[in-house]
């Protein structure tokens, strides 16, 4: 090829590797970990505290990882780790510990006490992303490779004992040779799907509804969450701070984002609230507005000979009960916690066991996803005896001291380790 022609970048690149002159570079590193979302930036925090080297690949900018708006519930499992991946400063400071929420149905409104009901325990308010930032800005101080904009991200042999992972960046084919790779590339990443077909069941259920969500600096109309069933629909008071509000609203699955304007969101808001709360309410304009699907999703296994998947690639709950960063965090904590062993006792039963101890947690937050969402939800075609009989299960919930422990054992989630089997 005569040089200096105008060719398309990928032809340019394709004629290179034909030509076998494409630029490589080959790096080694002990844990090879795909995306750099919760999941895989606390994992990456807690092997550098264990003085495991790992390299993070990440197909997005950090920017566009920051821009996506989630759940923000911690668990206590979840503050402790993060604390002991020493990034839990700022959470202490500017999170809310929250003892209860209330639970409103026929107009009115009940707290579940989850503090007394518990024994003492909380959850705590703060938000996914200021999670995800702290660790970002941890993993930077600390001078740990992330490489973010990486293309045609792969994963190889992790059948044998020779994992690889490959991406492209800047016209460079980079290639990572390591010990195990660790997918964290999310519902919609690479590691799930590279995962043998003939070894892999996926468990599956779509709801046929989704949440609308609205950021707004608004103070909260509550000082903890509320969460409505509504003739109307669902819908959820919750916050980020004293002075920022998250809320959500049941919507059909065919509803577009653009039909809902900020009034129409407050007004429908309103409509779904009890009285107190209606008057309470303040409104402004939307930050940001979105609206995301609902689903329960589990893969089993979560082990692949070396590659392993943690947080949403693995299983995804629906956000009633926001469980889905809980469940990251603790997978991630077993994995670390397999690794650690692995490199410094030498021993593979944290490996073998990963995978069993994964999902054994994983069912037991699905179920309660599950079983909240169709509490709370209005669900198309069932009618108004749906209604009556949710209605009736909130009544013996609020009122039965069992009942309403089981919602807060649940909701303030279980303990690492939680008995044998
Ligand atoms: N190559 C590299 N990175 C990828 C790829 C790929 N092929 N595919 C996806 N990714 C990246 C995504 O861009 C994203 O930044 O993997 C990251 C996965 O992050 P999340 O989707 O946030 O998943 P996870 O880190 O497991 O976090 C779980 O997020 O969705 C919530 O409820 C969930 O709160 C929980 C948390
Ligand atoms: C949120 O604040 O975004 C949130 C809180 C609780 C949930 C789901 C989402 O159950």
């Amino acid at each position: 090829m005569p040089d200096g022609q105008a060719l398309p970048k990928l032809a340019f690149i394709v004629l290179r590797q034909l030509n076998g002159d494409t630029p490589m570079s080959t790096t080694r590193t002990q844990v090879a970990i795909v995306g750099a979302g919760p999941s895989g930036l606390l994992l990456g925090q807690l092997l550098h505290k264990a003085g495991i080297d790992a390299i993070i690949v990440e197909r997005q900018t950090g920017d566009y990882v920051l821009s996506r708006i989630r759940a923000g519930v911690l668990e206590q499992v979840c503050i402790d780790l993060l604390d002991e991946a020493g990034v839990g400063q700022r959470m202490h400071k500017e999170g809310l510990i929250h003892g209860g929420f209330d639970l409103l149905f026929k107009g009115k409104r009940h707290r579940i006490d989850m503090n007394q009901l518990t024994g003492g325990k909380n959850v705590m308010v703060y938000g996914q992303t200021e999670l995800t930032r702290d660790l970002m800005d941890a993993r930077q101080a600390a001078g740990l490779t992330t490489i973010y904009e990486a293309g045609n991200v792969q994963v190889h042999d992790f059948d044998s004992q020779k994992p690889r992972v490959t991406y492209e960046k800047n016209g460079q084919l980079h290639t990572i040779e390591c010990d195990f790779i660790a997918g964290c590339d999310g519902f919609h990443g690479v590691c799930r799907a590279s995962a043998p077909k003939n070894g892999i069941k996926e468990f599956e259920k779509v709801y046929p509804f989704g949440w609308l969500g609205v950021l707004s600096d608004t103070p909260p109309v509550h000082h903890e969450l509320i969460y409505a069933n509504s003739p109307r629909g669902f819908a959820l008071c919750s916050q980020r701070s004293e002075t920022r509000s998250r809320y959500y609203l049941q919507v059909p699955l065919t509803d577009k984002v653009e039909q809902w304007s900020d009034e129409a969101f407050w007004a429908e808001l309103r409509n779904r609230l009890d009285p107190e709360a209606r008057d309470k309410l303040v409104t402004g304009p939307s930050i940001e507005k979105s609206i995301a699907p609902l689903r329960s999703f589990v893969t089993e296994p979560m082990r692949f000979g070396r590659m392993f998947l943690a947080g949403d690639a693995g299983h995804i709950v629906p956000p009633t009960g926001a469980k889905g960063l809980n469940l990251a965090a603790t997978d991630v904590k077993y994995l670390s916690t397999a690794f650690i062993e692995y490199y410094q006792e030498n021993t593979e039963a944290g490996i073998d066991s990963y995978s069993e101890r994964c999902l054994r947690r994983i069912w037991r937050a699905e179920r309660f996803s599950w079983w909240f969402t169709q509490l709370m939800h209005r669900f198309p075609g069932e009618g108004e005896i749906a209604q009556k009989f949710q209605e009736a299960e909130l009544d013996y919930l609020i009122h039965s001291e069992s009942g309403s422990r089981t919602i807060a054992e649940n909701y303030v989630g279980l303990p690492l380790d939680f008995g044998d089997h």
